[in-house]
């Protein structure tokens, strides 16, 4: 069996890295993490990257001139290693349309949110303030802007009265924990593609 060829793109925690890590490690699945790539320097995530004896590199996104060469590193970091496809999981940078265009199709994100609803930073706090009953999460196609593009699964979470935005945001996480490693083996089963700006399922 062939295995989709993964990078991973955090910028801290990496739990949903860990939940694509344990999904990769069960017996049959279409998918392997070849590269963890953080923007931070100490994220948690590339500790789990090295227990898993996964390759990380960090590119300090500081350190560039500009957006496009930050994004152009991590493009040959991603070619070097061989890389099909890439999960953004809690990657906290804008990235530039032409990074988005060269690997379009190819490059999944996940949200805490159901999507169009409450993009950008802050979200169980825009969910509890616009008083919505139901939150949830999304895995959806990359697009050149924020937190938009067609989604490939989303999962429901109820919301609380007593809820905070941390009881909120543990919920939402633990739906993210499901939702990733499923859509990513959609996409590698290709029971999924991205054709003319939608989601097309098989
Ligand atoms: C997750 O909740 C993820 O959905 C969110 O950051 C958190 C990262 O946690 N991403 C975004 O808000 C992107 N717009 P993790 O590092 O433990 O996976």
């Amino acid at each position: 069996m062939t295995r989709l060829q993964v990078a991973v793109l955090v910028s801290g925690r990496g739990s949903n890295l860990q939940a694509l890590i344990d999904a990769c490690a069960t017996p049959g699945f279409p998918a392997e993490i070849k590269l963890v790539l953080s923007n931070m320097e100490g994220a948690y995530g590339l500790e789990r990257a090295a227990k898993a004896n996964i390759p990380a590199v960090t590119l300090p996104h500081k350190k560039f001139a500009s957006r496009e060469a930050f994004d152009d590193a991590m493009d040959e970091k991603l070619r070097e290693a061989g890389i099909e496809f890439v999960c953004l999981a809690g990657f906290m940078r804008l990235l530039s349309p032409s990074f988005a265009k060269r690997w379009e199709g190819r490059i999944v994100n996940i949200h805490p949110s159901l999507l169009p609803s409450f993009k950008g930073l802050h979200v169980h706090e825009q969910a509890l303030a616009a008083g919505v009953r139901i939150s949830g999460c999304t895995v959806h196609y990359v697009v050149p802007e924020l937190d938009s593009g067609p989604a490939i699964l989303q999962a429901a979470v109820a919301v609380e009265p007593s809820d905070t935005p941390d009881t909120l945001a543990a919920r939402v996480l633990e739906a993210e924990h499901r939702i990733y490693p499923e859509a990513l083996r959609m996409v590698a089963e290709k029971r999924v593609r991205l054709e003319n700006g939608r989601a097309v399922f098989a």
